[in-house]
């Protein structure tokens, strides 16, 4: 089964074709970074009116450049409905509808969680779902930080959630506060090299738990991250970084060593907080994953991988290619058979706030 993912949940315009929900034929990824990061950080109407003029030309890049088939051999498409930005999710959703129409194909409709929980089982080495079911999955990226017990394929129990920024927004924000480029993940991990991560104690993504507001969550399994921008913010204020420094969004080479030891702290901040909570999270399962944009920080993998080790359990880390957003997880969770087809897909708007897991869907 030949399948056609698209994804334009925010900033990355992306189409894919996946045999049988784990070979990927092609992944076309175009990313929007250019335009957004003047802004430091994605506008909503820049990012649709890009995927509108882009979305076109990728997916005949995918299908007919790159994937080895023709329109004939695709069996569904698949595409992204929530959550993400509802002017970015709906040009996805309405070239989803054109062509399934068009080409007489079935329309699968599905979650950008579950697809990212999904990207961990793509290529030919990657493990076998049911080999490794249940096991804890945390989703680190720009828009969404949590951490879900998988059951099965299309079973899911939210354990915790953030309850205020995303791991990938707090990365963006601190690097914006220390002039540096967007997006701020990949430019704080640069920045940090050779700095000390204990420069400055940040906090660990922790509220009092009386002040959290977990809905019903347990709040050790939960995440805050606000308190650790304002720290930083309020550390710069006291100690304001030369002006030149902090507006130039500096190139690596001019990064001084107090904006090297702050990146550290900062990142050890996000990245101690994460790996926490991970360890709190897994009980009886013997396998633990880490996926999203995020999950291609290395100190995260890392700090993951020592905690797996000495927790007993196997980490599982998606190829770097599937971690950020890309359309080869949705197209391979599609060709599972899981997510919502047919006629009731056709008939489905954009979720921009849809959760994962029970109580969520
Ligand atoms: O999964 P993703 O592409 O998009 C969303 O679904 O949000 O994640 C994007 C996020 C951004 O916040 C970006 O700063 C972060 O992933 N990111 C990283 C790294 N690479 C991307 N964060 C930390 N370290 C990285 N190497
Ligand atoms: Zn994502």
């Amino acid at each position: 089964m030949n399948v056609l993912g698209i994804e334009t949940s925010c900033d990355e315009t992306s189409a894919a074709v996946v045999s049988d929900g784990r070979y990927v034929l092609s992944n076309v990824v175009l990313s929007q970074t250019d335009l957004h990061a003047p802004y430091g950080g994605v506008v909503p109407e820049i990012a649709s009116r890009s995927h509108v003029e882009s979305l076109p030309g990728v997916i005949r890049e995918a299908v007919v450049n790159r994937s080895g088939s023709t329109w004939n051999d695709l069996d569904a498409v698949a595409v992204t409905y929530g959550p993400g930005l509802s002017s970015s999710l709906l040009v996805g959703i309405t070239s989803g509808k054109g062509l399934a129409l068009r080409l007489n194909k079935p329309l699968c409709m599905i979650n950008h969680l579950e697809a990212h929980i999904y990207s961990i089982f793509l290529g030919e080495d990657a493990p076998q779902f049911e080999d490794v079911c249940p096991f804890v999955a945390l989703v680190v990226s720009g828009g969404h930080t949590c951490l879900v017990r998988v059951e099965g394929l299309g079973h899911y129990m939210l354990l915790g959630q953030t309850v205020d920024d995303a791991a990938g927004e707090a990365f963006d924000k601190g690097a914006s506060l220390l002039g540096l480029r967007y997006p701020g993940g990949p430019a704080i991990e640069e920045a940090s090299q050779g700095g000390k991560v204990d420069f400055v104690r940040f906090p660990r993504g922790r509220q009092r738990k009386e002040k959290l507001k977990t809905c019903g969550l347990d709040a050790d399994l939960c995440f805050s991250f606000s308190g650790l921008k304002t720290a930083l913010l309020y550390y710069l204020k006291e100690r304001p970084l030369p002006a030149a420094l902090a507006k130039a969004m500096a190139p690596l080479r001019e990064v001084s060593k107090e904006v090297s030891s702050l990146a550290a702290s900062y990142q050890e901040a996000i990245v101690e907080a994460l790996v926490e909570r991970c360890g709190k999270a897994v009980r009886d399962e013997k396998y633990l994953a880490a996926v999203g944009g995020v999950s291609l920080n290395k100190r995260l993998r890392s700090r993951m991988s020592e905690l797996s080790k000495s927790i007993g359990v196997k980490l599982m880390l998606a190829t770097s290619e599937y971690c950020a957003d890309n359309a080869a997880m949705v197209a391979g969770l599609a060709g599972t058979g899981q997510g919502i087809w047919g006629a009731e897909a056709m008939a489905m708007d954009v979720q921009p706030n849809l959760g994962i897991g029970v109580g969520n869907g």
